[in-house]
């Protein structure tokens, strides 16, 4: 590879040495011509198995598959430039044995070309996390609300309101960080649990639907760009994707009935030399 082809993007360990520092800005992307914008603006793309929900319409992660986050990382690794680019681990490809978690993470890395890759936490996860950050893979863990367990936890409700809970995810968090993550993420839960867990780890946490205190946020993007009428209350929409989208199909529609499009600007003619 020439000087010249070689991209130097953010690493793992630059990410864990902004704990406490300047917040780390994450976004989710899964195709290439949103990962090239993100890329511009985001410390982290995380391609988030949320692709099969707000991609694949999908009513849950549970039905994403690993060739399904190959695909996708393909994708925004050809676009992305300067961020640090995880991709998750799906459902039922890490939980079983560390060794079955190495050979998809691995995977995963030599095909897509990312730099980590995301697991949730449950208490077993600390074993999975420290053998493949010894093998030469960043892990970024996630705890707190953890879609892969939706059918366990009952939905996608926030969690940690009762105090059990509570603990659990805080001793989810310090493990997780102790046994390598370079970073959790912490998703729906009390902003005092956030808190919580942010002073407890020595690695930053990436809050979503958590707390402004959290050393990054990150937000599924076509969330964040409303793309859809129902989201999270956690979600702030900073665009109305939806609409313009919906406006630009009906004004096409229209003009295609009317006639007006193609619009000679729109057509080929023949060139004046040609006879
Ligand atoms: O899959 C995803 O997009 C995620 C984020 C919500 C953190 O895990």
């Amino acid at each position: 590879m020439s000087a010249q082809n070689f991209i130097r993007r953010m690493t793992a360990p630059q990410i864990t040495a902004r704990k406490g520092g300047d917040p780390i800005v994450c976004l989710t992307a899964y195709d290439a011509p949103t990962a090239a914008i993100v890329d511009e603006f985001c410390d982290l793309i995380l391609v988030g198995d949320s692709l099969g929900m707000v991609v694949h319409g999908l009513p849950s992660t549970v039905g994403v598959t690993l060739d399904m986050m190959i695909l996708h990382g393909q994708a925004v690794m050809r676009a992305a430039q300067k961020a640090l680019v995880v991709v998750d681990l799906p459902f039922g490809s890490y939980e079983d044995s560390v060794e079955t978690a190495f050979r998809n993470a691995s995977r995963v890395m030599m095909e897509t070309g990312c730099q980590a890759v995301k697991i949730e936490s449950g208490s077993y996860a600390a074993e999975t996390v420290s053998y493949l950050v010894e093998r030469g893979i960043p892990v970024m863990s996630h705890v707190g609300l953890r879609p892969q367990s939706m059918h366990v936890m009952g939905g996608f409700r926030a969690r940690g309101r009762k105090k059990t809970v509570a603990d659990e995810i805080i001793a989810n968090a310090i493990a997780a960080a102790e046994a390598g993550s370079f970073a959790v993420v912490v998703e729906g839960v009390s902003e005092e649990i956030a808190d919580k867990v942010t002073a407890a780890i020595d690695v930053p946490t990436i809050g979503i639907g958590a707390s402004a205190q959290c050393d990054g946020q990150i937000l599924v993007t076509p969330d964040m760009l409303g793309q859809f009428d129902r989201v999270p209350k956690f979600v702030k929409k900073y665009g109305n994707q939806r609409e313009a989208t919906r406006q630009a199909v009906a004004n096409y529609a229209e003009e295609v009935k009317a006639r007006s499009f193609p619009g000679s600007d729109n057509l080929y003619h023949f060139k004046k030399s040609v006879t």
